[in-house]
């Protein structure tokens, strides 16, 4: 590999790398097995991935979708804060480093990163993964071995990514990480799987990291209280995520991508510009016009709809996405 930044594309060959070789066969075992691991009950006492083909499959079954979810919440960040960028970086419960890929490439020049997790395995295959990537943030990231419990104290740095990790945590110990993230970072940036659990998780992080003293720059456009009544809905994005033929090979199925659904939230300690409004669900087009769902800064949740009336509004309309400023542009 031979890039400088960290792309979907250098991330699914150095994969492939990873994996030449491997029968396919084996490769969907391991992942046969940590599917029925992840099934059972978490947090639990040890690591899930507990050895290499644990991690193997997990990075190979995961880290694409992990890596574009957490790609978006990054952009969102870049978006509300064009002019901040970080110097240093802590991927806590970092596993194979997603994230912390994610982050490489979310700034020219990438900041210096530490990865923290309880599960040797998962570190040592993350620093091959980097090591083999050729991107020189990515290669001098630190891996690091941390159990994060309820004594955890990080150390001072710009940013702090938890991505897929609150899931694995009791609730003390969910709290814990929340705070003490917030007390260490200038930005934290938390995302987790887009269901009705993980949307809970992100709302309880959300209210400690605004109560510790952050502001939140994305994806709501304001540090109020969330307007969805809990229970009734949930508030989710999606990242479609291109899949090899590694990928296909050990999820099965033949399409050549897959949406990624996650929550997320991002917090800063330094004033950003949210957005006026977001949209909350894939904008919906009708002959002559576009219904978008949109959480708003002054009117909380609404429905707009845009009509070929609406002229130049209707054609952005038609372009924009599930998980974009509405209007366009209007933070640029
Ligand atoms: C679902 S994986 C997510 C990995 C990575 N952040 C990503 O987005 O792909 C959860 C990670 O959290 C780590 N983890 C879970 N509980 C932990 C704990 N108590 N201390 C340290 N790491 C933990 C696991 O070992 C695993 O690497």
């Amino acid at each position: 590999m031979n890039a400088t930044l960290p792309t979907a594309e250098v991330l699914r060959a150095t994969l492939a790398g990873l994996f030449d070789g491997l029968p396919p066969k084996q490769a969907a075992r391991a992942v046969e097995r940590l599917i029925a691991n992840y099934r059972g009950t978490t947090p639990t006492d040890a690591p899930v991935l507990r050895d290499r083909s644990d991690v193997a499959a997990y990075a190979a079954y995961r880290m694409p979708a992990t890596f574009e979810a957490v790609r978006s919440a990054l952009a969102a960040l870049r978006e509300a804060a064009p002019d901040w960028t970080p110097a240093t970086h802590t991927d806590v419960g970092g596993g194979t480093g997603a994230a912390s890929w994610a982050v490489a490439g979310a700034w020219e020049e990438g900041p210096r990163t530490a990865v923290l997790d309880w599960a040797e395995p998962a570190l040592a295959l993350g620093r091959e993964l980097a090591g083999l990537s050729g991107i020189p943030a990515l290669r001098a990231a630190e891996w690091r071995r941390a159990r994060i419990g309820a004594g955890l104290e990080l150390a001072p740095t710009d940013l702090i990514t938890v991505s897929y990790v609150l899931k694995e945590l009791t609730a003390d110990v969910r709290t814990a990480l929340v705070d003490s993230a917030a007390a260490a970072a200038q930005a934290v940036v938390v995302v987790e799987p887009g269901t009705p659990d993980g949307y809970a998780r992100i709302i309880e992080a959300r209210d400690r990291l605004i109560a510790a003293g952050l502001t939140v720059a994305a994806p709501c456009p304001h540090s109020d209280a969330c307007p969805i009544e809990p229970g009734t809905d949930w508030c989710h994005f999606s990242a479609r995520v291109s899949r090899s033929s590694l990928h296909r090979q050990v999820k099965g199925g033949s399409l050549p991508y897959e949406d990624e659904k996650f929550s997320y939230v991002v917090a800063t300690r330094f004033g950003t510009e949210p957005v006026a409004a977001r949209v909350t669900r894939k904008p919906q087009i009708r002959k002559g016009q576009v219904l978008l769902d949109l959480c708003t800064r002054d009117e909380a949740l609404r429905r707009a709809t845009v009509t070929k009336r609406h002229g130049e509004l209707y054609r952005a309309a038609r372009d924009v996405a599930w998980g974009d400023e509405w209007p366009p542009g209007e933070n640029a």
